[in-house]
């Protein structure tokens, strides 16, 4: 249309729309989901009530939250044939690939959950991927150690249901540990949503053009599988892995991160939005101490960790460039100590994430966003007459 095209690449000063889900203060380090602080939430709610709270946006109180929960069990069966798909996979399949093309898959079986008007049909698939995401996301575990498929224990909570899907040993008892259990619930609500991240607008751009949730969801999977973003929980315990094995130099390290021709990133560090501590990697820092020693382990990647925030912290290049530690940089930490593959990490993000991504694809919806299209600065060629083959 010739109007003039502001250049913002990677979206860093545009809005990509309204929301009322998600408040962060990248200079105050504040976090809330619809109004609640995130420190309240992870000291005091279960995980569904978050789940909840972001897609409906309020607490909801007991009958509400009974009704939730059934409706969810009530769809928590996943088709058989879905088994054939994930025979399909070699072991060696990164578990995200896995989800992500398991949770595409799901549409055929769901038909119904493609083409939602209604916020009743909304609501049913909804329910249906709080319902069957958590299956696949143990499938894909249990894919990797070998143990047949698990369907789960209705009569457990949603989240304590996931540790005995994932967990559980044919023909073993299980008991539920309370303190993975709260430990597990924390980091779920911690990682339920974050405003418009690179996945929540992925989830929203494939949203807007009514390809369905389940799609739109399977989208955001992989964009948040980039180390870049939720990808970086698992390379931060790679990293951590490396520095140990390379004889715990941190400074070394240090160093290579802040040498421009040294691709090497402190990964954990830094953020788009917080110029300060990130509020998660508070929570999740100390809730690492606590597992770590309730558990009775000890972990001399946490003691790197802490010795790498300690030095960025008080490095120039770091506190120039306002580089904290971010979510992930203390939260593989906990789900090693809860026995959790380091390549099943990113997937446990998108579990708790979930939530969030539902949210903002059912805001884009009811609000009857356009579909999202942006425009670009044009540097190709000018106009340029073809040319026969047998003349190039
Ligand atoms: C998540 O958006 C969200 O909210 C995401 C998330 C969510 O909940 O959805 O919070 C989850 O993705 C957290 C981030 C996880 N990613 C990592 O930990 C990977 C390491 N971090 C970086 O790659 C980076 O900090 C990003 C990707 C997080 C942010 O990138 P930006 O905003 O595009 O910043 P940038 O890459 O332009 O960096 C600015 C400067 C640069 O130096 P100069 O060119 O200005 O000299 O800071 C430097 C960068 O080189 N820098 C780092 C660094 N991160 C930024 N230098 C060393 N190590 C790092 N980790």
């Amino acid at each position: 249309t010739g109007g003039l095209i502001t250049l913002d690449r990677g979206f860093k000063n545009t809005g990509s729309c309204e929301s009322a889900i998600t408040f962060l203060d990248g200079e105050k380090g504040i976090l809330r989901y619809r109004g609640y602080a995130i420190e309240e939430l992870a000291e005091n709610a279960s995980f569904l009530e978050v789940a909840y709270l972001l897609i409906f946006g309020e607490l909801p109180n007991e009958t509400q939250l009974e009704k939730f929960y059934k409706d969810i069990k009530e769809e928590s069966h996943v088709d058989e044939e879905m088994k054939k798909i994930l025979d399909g996979f070699p072991k060696s399949a990164h578990p995200m690939g896995v989800v992500s093309s398991l949770t595409n898959a799901l549409i055929a079986f769901n038909p119904s959950s493609v083409n939602v008007e209604s916020e009743e049909e909304m609501y049913k698939a909804i329910i249906k991927i709080l319902a069957k995401f958590p299956v696949l996301c143990a499938w894909a575990l249990r894919k990797r150690t070998g143990q047949p498929l698990d369907y789960g224990d209705s009569s457990l909570s949603y989240v304590d249901n996931v540790l005995k899907m994932m967990f559980k040993k044919a023909n073993e008892d299980f008991e539920i540990d309370p303190v993975v259990s709260s430990a597990l619930n924390k980091l779920l609500i911690l990682h339920a949503d974050h405003e418009q991240n690179c996945s929540a607008s992925t989830v929203r751009i494939v949203g807007s053009s009514h390809a369905g949730l389940f799609a739109s969801i399977s989208a955001g999977i992989s964009a948040l599988w980039g180390p870049l973003h939720g990808g970086a929980n698992q390379a931060v315990i790679d990293m951590l892995e490396g520095i140990k094995e390379d004889g715990g130099d941190t400074k070394k390290y240090m160093a290579k991160a802040k040498d421009k021709n040294d691709p090497f990133r402190l990964m954990g560090f830094g953020h788009r939005v917080y110029k300060n501590f990130d509020p998660r990697a508070k929570i999740i820092k100390k809730s690492a101490d606590d597992v770590l020693s309730s558990l009775g382990i000890e972990d001399p990647v946490l003691d790197i960790a802490k010795g790498l925030e300690k030095e960025a912290l008080e490095d120039q290049y770091f506190v120039d460039r306002k580089l904290y530690p971010n979510v992930d940089f203390y939260s593989g930490i906990i789900y090693r100590a809860l026995g959790i593959p380091t390549d099943m990490f990113t997937v446990m993000f998108a579990l708790g994430r979930l939530p969030g991504w539902i949210s903002q694809w059912r805001e884009m919806r009811l609000q009857k966003e356009p579909i999202g299209r942006p425009r670009q600065v044009y540097t190709g060629e000018t106009h340029r007459a073809f040319v026969d083959i047998t003349k190039r």
